[in-house]
């Protein structure tokens, strides 16, 4: 059995960084799902495509679309991912990534909202983590602004919690931990400390 990670958070917790550090360090492989939620959203926008369809259509290059990481990408995103067969469309990639990763990768980390609770339930880490509204602001605001994108700190507060509000919400695979989920906040927390935490969290459960 591969070694399963499932990394699950509101928007902008750090999840991404977190689970890219955690790959490279584990020598696993690492799957962005919210960056295929963004590439469903944006495609379906861009092609005039119905959202069902748009993620039958995926293709490796709509992951490399330009605008995926902005606000927008993200609000797009989250709009499809509350369609239940868009969902469903997703899952088995997804899946199978987990299962069965590419060598020569001995396990794999899926960061998302539902990775502990609908795609991975028997993953043998769960993290989920979370910060204030105001950090994960800061740091999207922070990020955006390094892109060379223009940013309004007040706007991206708005624009996330909004999001967080639909992923909450939404009636298949909410944004909520998994039972067997350890719970990481990380406010207060640098990026470094954060990696440190979630590794010792990962050794406890290893060698349990
Ligand atoms: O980077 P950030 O945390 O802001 O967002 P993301 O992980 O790229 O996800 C973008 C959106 O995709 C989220 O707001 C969710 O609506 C959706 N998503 C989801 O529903 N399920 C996942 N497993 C991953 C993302």
């Amino acid at each position: 059995m591969p070694l399963i990670i499932a990394i699950d958070g509101p928007a902008a917790a750090g999840k991404g960084t977190l689970a890219r550090r955690i790959a490279a360090h584990l020598n696993l492989a690492y799957l962005d799902t919210g960056l295929i939620y963004r590439a469903v959203g944006m495609k379906a926008q861009r092609e005039g495509l119905e959202p069902v369809k748009a993620a039958q259509m995926l293709t490796p290059g709509d992951l490399k679309a330009p605008d995926l990481r902005s606000e927008a990408g993200g609000q797009a995103a989250s709009k499809v991912a509350s369609i239940p067969a868009v969902r469903a469309e997703l899952l088995e990639f997804q899946r199978r990534f987990a299962e069965h990763p590419p060598t020569p990768a001995v396990g794999a980390v899926l960061d998302g909202r539902d990775i502990g609770t609908v795609v991975c339930p028997n993953a043998g880490i769960k993290l989920f983590i979370t910060a204030s509204d105001e950090a994960r602001a800061g740091r999207r605001h922070k990020e955006l602004l390094e892109r060379g994108e223009s940013s309004i700190y007040a706007r991206v507060l708005e624009e996330m919690q909004a999001r967080d509000e639909r992923d909450r919400n939404r009636s298949v695979a909410p944004l909520v931990p998994a039972p067997d989920a350890v719970v990481l906040d990380t406010t207060l927390l640098t990026a470094d400390a954060a990696f440190e935490a979630a590794l010792r969290i990962i050794a406890d459960r290893t060698h349990a």
